[in-house]
């Protein structure tokens, strides 16, 4: 006998774009998992009330976005490690009256990075452009790969100073202005907001070190205005849509106990782009 089909959820504000729906159904497909995964918009002033509403109709878990990561956070009674770090939550689990936030973006991306594109992190010279959510919810994975140094830049400084604070005791990570910034990396991440605007940060061309590896957290159709310049400059690009599936990969791990494939699924978005 089969009970209800397990419920799954993604919420934000706007939803409509979401690819998650796409993705779970794609890896519930190819891994026999019985569940179905909706997008449900959320009020701005009603993230928790569409929570407990969900919570109360034997959903089993949601993914979270924007603008809502920080109320996940707050909401969770209990947070993985990488999700404290992160000080936001993607993914929360629903289970014996509880709420479990995990955050799974910065260990997407670090798998897009070493597995998909095959760009070790251990031992190498990184620069993390940006100092807000998205740089905080990436930092201690991108730590625990152990690069040799990892330097923070961003437009205020003093955002990023506080990130070297947060994560001064889990690697060698420091803070530079972009102005300040003239020397070689061997990767190069983009995790400001420039690119929504078509704006590239304020970076010398001397930072992208011979077949240095950049990295843009957004993703379209085309390459974004910062994969341009830094291809100009000799790097070798990608996008963000990796970490997209990689992330929704490890959530439906968190869910599921099950790691789908990601190739076919990434393929599959990016023919659709
Ligand atoms: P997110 O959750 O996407 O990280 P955020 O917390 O608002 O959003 O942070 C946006 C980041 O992009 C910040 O580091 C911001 O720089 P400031 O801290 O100086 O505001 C950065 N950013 C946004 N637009 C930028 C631009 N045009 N040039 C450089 N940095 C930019």
């Amino acid at each position: 006998m089969t009970g209800p089909v397990d419920r799954y959820v993604v919420i934000g504000n706007p939803i409509a774009h979401s690819k998650s729906p796409e993705i779970h159904a794609r890896f519930a497909a190819q891994t026999g998992q019985d569940m179905v995964y909706e997008r449900i918009l959320a009020p701005l002033d009603g993230f928790e009330r569409t929570v407990r509403e969900l919570i109360g109709r034997g959903v089993k878990g949601a993914n979270v976005t924007v603008p809502f990561k920080l109320e996940a956070y707050a909401l969770a009674a209990s947070h993985t490690e990488r999700a404290q770090a992160a000080g936001a939550v993607n993914t929360l689990t629903f289970a014996d009256g509880q709420i479990a936030g995990d955050n799974t973006d910065g260990i997407g991306l670090v798998n897009d990075i070493v597995r998909n594109a095959g760009v070790d992190i251990g031992g190498k010279k990184l620069l993390l452009l940006g100092a807000g959510g998205a740089t905080r919810g990436v930092l201690l994975p991108l730590l625990q790969q152990r690069p040799a140094q990892l330097v923070i830049a961003n437009r205020t400084l003093s955002k990023a100073d506080e990130l070297v604070q947060q994560f001064a005791g889990k690697g060698n990570v420091r803070s530079c202005s972009f102005e300040a910034l003239q020397e070689p990396f061997d990767i190069v991440i983009n995790a400001t907001s420039a690119s929504l605007s078509a704006d590239v940060p304020p970076i010398a061309p001397a930072v992208f070190g011979e077949s240095a590896f950049a990295y843009d957290m957004m993703y379209g159709a085309g390459p974004t205005v910062f994969m341009r310049f830094a291809a100009q400059h000799g790097a070798v690009v990608r996008d963000g849509l990796g970490m997209l599936v990689e992330q929704a990969a490890e959530a439906f791990y968190v869910w599921r106990g099950v790691r789908p494939e990601t190739a076919p699924v990434y393929a599959e978005l990016r023919a659709a782009l």
